[in-house]
């Protein structure tokens, strides 16, 4: 299936070149005498192959989930179970559709996010945002969450303890989003998430499952890493396409 309009318009700014086929490009007529170059399906070049985008499912929260959200919605700002909660502007509880199909899971919120009690906000955030619209989705389709619920200090990566205090409260927005894929974003939320050391870069290219609810993970880098690394976000692109995948296989 081809791109859209939008879609390419993504990926343009995720740097990533998409290839199309060219009989659907204006070629200019060739010079008298030139060899015609191949027709049709034997003329493509490498195509994209982003897929359908697969729909939020139509699910809405039930009166029993319901109250249980607005409970951590309480608990989570009232924490004090590890020693962040002294330097925080604020928790950073999540956001997005309480009944997403995507969980996509981050590290911590940065200082932008503590400012703002949302997560990716920042410069990591529009990035994140522009990968999202490139498999079709729109950030309020999605629910967006992090290991941790506040800063660490100076955005140091997360202590196991800080890690093991906040887990409980991710592990019942899992419970009760029931994503139908989980989008682990960089090291420290794969390795949180999966109980594992294991470096990113081996933990790419494969399906994961999350023990309790079973849901789907895959690996990817953090927006952040490919700031700084932009070569990097063809893999983002594959990665994203393997998790369309998992979720076709589902439908
Ligand atoms: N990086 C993350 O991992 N999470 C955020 O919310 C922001 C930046």
């Amino acid at each position: 299936m081809s791109l859209n309009l939008q879609q390419r318009r993504y990926l343009k700014l995720m740097d990533i070149d998409v290839y199309v086929p060219r009989h659907v490009v204006a070629v200019p007529e060739p010079a008298p005498g030139a060899v015609p170059a191949g027709q049709g399906a034997t003329q493509l070049a490498l195509v994209a192959t982003a897929s359908t985008p697969v729909r939020p499912a139509v699910r809405n929260v039930s009166a029993a989930a319901a109250v249980e959200w607005e409970d951590i919605r309480r608990q989570v700002p009232a924490c004090t179970r590890c020693g962040l909660h002294q330097e925080r502007t604020q928790t950073v509880f999540g956001v997005g559709n309480p009944c997403a199909q995507w969980l996509i899971i981050g590290e911590a919120p940065g200082a932008e996010e503590d400012k703002q009690g949302e997560p990716f906000v920042g410069r990591a955030g529009q990035l994140l945002n522009a990968m999202l619209a490139a498999v079709g989705l729109k950030r309020e389709e999605v629910f967006i969450a992090n290991i941790l619920k506040c800063r660490p200090p100076k955005n140091r990566d997360p202590k196991p303890d800080e890690a093991a205090a906040c887990a409980p409260f991710l592990q019942k927005q899992i419970e009760l989003i029931q994503p139908r894929i989980i989008l682990a974003l960089g090291r420290i939320a794969a390795q949180n998430l999966l109980h594992t050391d294991t470096p990113i870069g081996r933990m790419r290219g494969q399906r994961y499952e999350y023990p309790e609810p079973k849901v789907p993970v895959v690996v990817t880098y953090h927006p952040a890493y490919l700031l700084r690394s932009p070569t990097q976000k063809r893999k983002v692109w594959e990665d994203l396409q393997m998790a369309m995948g998992i979720l076709r296989e589902q439908a």
